[in-house]
C-alpha cells in the first residue's frame, strides 16, 4: 500500500463489494489511467482482492502515459497480479491474451490541466476511447467509459438534480469545451459500438469525487483548499462563490463505479455521486470550518488565468437510476468524508499552493 491512500478505505471498499467481488475471479481487466486519482484506487482494490479473497485471482493490466499522474502516480506499487504498462491510449495497444473487462479511466480531468493540454484532453476521450472500444469489440469484453458530469454543462435549473436523460447545456467553444465536448463524443462512440457492433458498453458520469490520494497540485477545489489550509493561507474561492456542487467520498464512488462495471445494463449511462448536500463553494468553506473546528479565512477572487472560467452554476446528480438498477447507495456523508480527507491531507500535503 502506498502512503498516498488510506488502507482503511481500501478495506472498506473490498468489504462493501461483498459477493460481487467474485465476478472478477479468474478474469482479466484492462484499466486505463491507472496512475490517476481513481486509477490508483482501482489498482489497490484489485491488488487487495488478490490477497486470497477470490476463488481465482484477477489479473489487472494498468496503462497510463503519466501526463498528469504527478509524483503520487509515479510510484508504482508492487501488487499481486497487477501489471503496469506506460502507454499512451491514443496509440494502438497490442494485447495477446483474453480480456474480460476494459475500464477506460484515462483522461485529463482537472480544469487546470485541460486548460494546459486542450488537444491531449480531446484525444484521450475521442481517439483513446475509440481504440479501447475496438479492443473491447475484438475481445468481447465489457467496456466502461469514464465520462463526466460536465457533459451536462451549465444546467437549466429545472433539470437540477440532473437525470441521465437531461441533454445538457454545453458550449462547443468555451474554455471548458475540450473536456465537455470530448466526453460527449466519447459517449457517442460507446452508443455507436453498442448499437451497431453489439459491444457491451457502459458510461459513468462521476460527480465531484474526493478523498485521500488527490494530488496536491491537481488544482481541483478540495485539494486546492486543503493545500492552502496546510500552508496557513486564506482559501481562494473563484468567481462568485455561489456556484454549487455535490461531493462524493471516494469509497462510495468506487463502489458505485464497480457496480456499473459488473452490473451495468448494456448501452446505459449512470450518474455516480452523492446527491446530498448540494452546497455552494462558500458553504463548502463553512463546512470545512465546522469539521476542522478552526477558523478558515477565505477570499472570493477572480478566476486566475490558469483556471477555465465559464463553469456550471449548479451541479447535483439524480442517482435514482443507479439506485434502482445497481443498488447504489452512498453512505459517507460530507462531514465524515471531509474529516477523513482533511486528516490525511494535513499529514501528506506540503502547503505549496
Ligand atoms: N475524479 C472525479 O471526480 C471525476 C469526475 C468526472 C469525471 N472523471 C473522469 O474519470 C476519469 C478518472 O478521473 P481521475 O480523477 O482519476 O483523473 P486523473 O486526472 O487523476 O487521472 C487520469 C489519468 O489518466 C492519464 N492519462 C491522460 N491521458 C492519457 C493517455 N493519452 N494515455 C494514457 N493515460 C493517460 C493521466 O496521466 C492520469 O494519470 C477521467 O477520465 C475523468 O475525466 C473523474
Amino acid at each position: 500500500m502506498t502512503e498516498f491512500l488510506l488502507k482503511s478505505d481500501i478495506a472498506e471498499i473490498v468489504e462493501r463489494m461483498g459477493d460481487d467481488a467474485q465476478k472478477f475471479a479468474g478474469k482479466t481487466v484492462l484499466l486505463t489511467g491507472g496512475r490517476g486519482f481513481l486509477g490508483r484506487y482501482f489498482m489497490e482494490v484489485f491488488g487487495a482482492l488478490n490477497h486470497g479473497l477470490l476463488k481465482d485471482p484477477v489479473k489487472l493490466i494498468a496503462l497510463d502515459n503519466m501526463i498528469t499522474a504527478g509524483k503520487e502516480g509515479a510510484i508504482i506499487p508492487d501488487l499481486p497480479n497487477v501489471t503496469f504498462v506506460n502507454h499512451d491510449v491514443t496509440k494502438d495497444f497490442e494485447w495477446e491474451g483474453d480480456l474480460d473487462y476494459i475500464i477506460h479511466a484515462a483522461g485529463i480531468a482537472s480544469p487546470y490541466y485541460y486548460r494546459a493540454y486542450p488537444l491531449e484532453t480531446l484525444e484521450v476521450a475521442i481517439t483513446g476511447t475509440r481504440k479501447m472500444l475496438e479492443l473491447a469489440e475484438a475481445q468481447d469484453a465489457r467496456f466502461t467509459f469514464f465520462s463526466s458530469s460536465e457533459i451536462y454543462g451549465d444546467p437549466d435549473p429545472k433539470h437540477v438534480p440532473m437525470a441521465e436523460s437531461y441533454r445538457g447545456n454545453v458550449s462547443c467553444q468555451g474554455p471548458r469545451a475540450c473536456y465537455d465536448e470530448s466526453k460527449r463524443v466519447g459517449e457517442t462512440l460507446c452508443y455507436i459500438f453498442h448499437n451497431t457492433h453489439g459491444t457491451h458498453t457502459n458510461t459513468i458520469r462521476p460527480f465531484n469525487v474526493f478523498g485521500p490520494g488527490m494530488q496536491e497540485t491537481d488544482y481541483r477545489v478540495l485539494p486546492n483548499f486543503a493545500s492552502r489550509i496546510k500552508g496557513g493561507l486564506p482559501l481562494h474561492v473563484y468567481g462568485t462563490g455561489n456556484q454549487t456542487r455535490t461531493f462524493c467520498y471516494i469509497t462510495d464512488a468506487i463502489i458505485g463505479f464497480l457496480s456499473v462495471i459488473i452490473k451495468g445494463v448494456a448501452g446505459e449511462a449512470y450518474n455516480i455521486g452523492n446527491p446530498d448536500p448540494e452546497i455552494s463553494m462558500v458553504e463548502l468553506v463553512q463546512t470545512i470550518e465546522k469539521v476542522s473546528a478552526q477558523k478558515v479565512e477565505y477570499d472570493v477572487v477572480e478566476y486566475p488565468d490558469s483556471y477555465p472560467a465559464d463553469e456550471p452554476n449548479r451541479r447535483a446528480p439524480d442517482i435514482r437510476k443507479a439506485r434502482v438498477q445497481l443498488g447504489f447507495n452512498p453512505t459517507v456523508g460530507i462531514d465524515e468524508g471531509l474529516e477523513r480527507f482533511l486528516d490525511w491531507s494535513d499529514t501528506t500535503y506540503t502547503g505549496i499552493q
